[in-house]
């Protein structure tokens, strides 16, 4: 079956149709696909059926699996898989993390070596809400003057997973402490605040949730520019939402998009979702 690429929104995403992901690809499909991806910076598939086996198989095509440092979510038997869900286990257990994401980032952007891509699959997904919202850290870098895009080159962000957990937990209620073992692994890292794609080129933006300082800048003004900034890349002209439908599969580039999760009425309805992660490279 020939593979169509049907474009999502004007600056990034595209639906890739005539893809089977539960099957292994042949290096002419997976060279389309790869190319997807790098071109649109998040990529759709609809009405897929995948086991954690053919979901990590298929993630594995595109680089060794990051597992995430929060232990309690991730999929039993499968590591390599956390789980986004609002479902509960024996006893009330939640069986995922009901309020992953709720705020601008990249996935993973507080490791040394932040991911490459994340590929987030839909069990089950609610009527309404819960939908993701997509920015392009791309487009957002290509609006800027060249004296703003000078400017930013020379600064790095101070990223850091737990000043985010602990904000969420606070905000929500419903995240557990981090273990003392999770906050030893993931002490503050800085990257350059902008960026360059180590497979196309492209420049990009990037800071986002779980940036917490800038180096060589006192906290508060730290944290308003990074809110100033973070503004300035969510305008709508760079961001595509997308509505969920179960079966969708969309694998995102945390080198060039940020997400944003948005909520659903989880007392209602249930929001069930595989993620796998890829590991990346050091950002230049
Ligand atoms: C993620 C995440 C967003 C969502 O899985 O990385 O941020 O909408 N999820 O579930
Ligand atoms: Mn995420």
């Amino acid at each position: 079956m020939t593979i169509e690429i049907r474009s999502l929104h004007d600056s990034f995403g595209a639906e890739v149709i005539g893809v089977d992901l539960s099957r292994p690809l042949d290096a002419e499909e997976f060279a389309t696909v790869h190319r997807a991806h790098l071109d649109h910076g998040i990529i759709l598939f609809r009405d897929q059926e995948l086991t954690p086996a053919q979901h990590k198989a298929f993630s594995r095509r595109f680089g060794p699996p990051e597992i995430h440092v929060v232990s309690w979510y991730r999929l039993p038997d499968h590591p390599e898989i956390i789980v986004v869900s609002n479902k509960k286990g024996a006893e009330g257990k939640p069986l995922g993390l009901e309020d992953a994401g709720r705020y601008w980032h990249s996935d993973m952007s507080y490791l040394p070596t932040p991911a490459l891509g994340s590929i987030l699959y839909a069990v089950e997904v609610p009527p309404t809400g819960g939908a993701t919202m997509f920015a392009s850290m791309h487009a957002a870098f290509d609006a800027l003057t060249p004296e703003r895009k000078e400017s930013l080159s020379k600064m790095r962000a101070v990223h850091h997973f737990g000043s985010r957990w602990y904000r969420e937990k606070d905000k929500a209620g419903i995240r557990p402490p981090m273990t003392k073992e999770e906050e030893e692994k993931t002490p503050p890292v800085d990257h350059p605040i902008i960026r360059t794609h180590p497979e196309n080129g492209r420049k990009s933006i990037y800071t986002g949730g779980f940036t917490m300082g800038v180096v060589g800048m006192a906290q508060d003004e730290a944290l308003e520019f990074l809110d100033d900034l973070d503004a300035f890349m969510t305008q709508p002209q760079f961001v595509y939402t997308h509505e969920w439908r179960a079966g969708d599969v969309v694998f995102w580039d945390n080198r060039c998009t940020m997400h944003h999760a948005t909520v659903y009425d989880a007392q209602k309805h249930t929001r069930h979702m595989h993620r796998t992660t890829i590991k990346g490279d050091k950002p230049f």
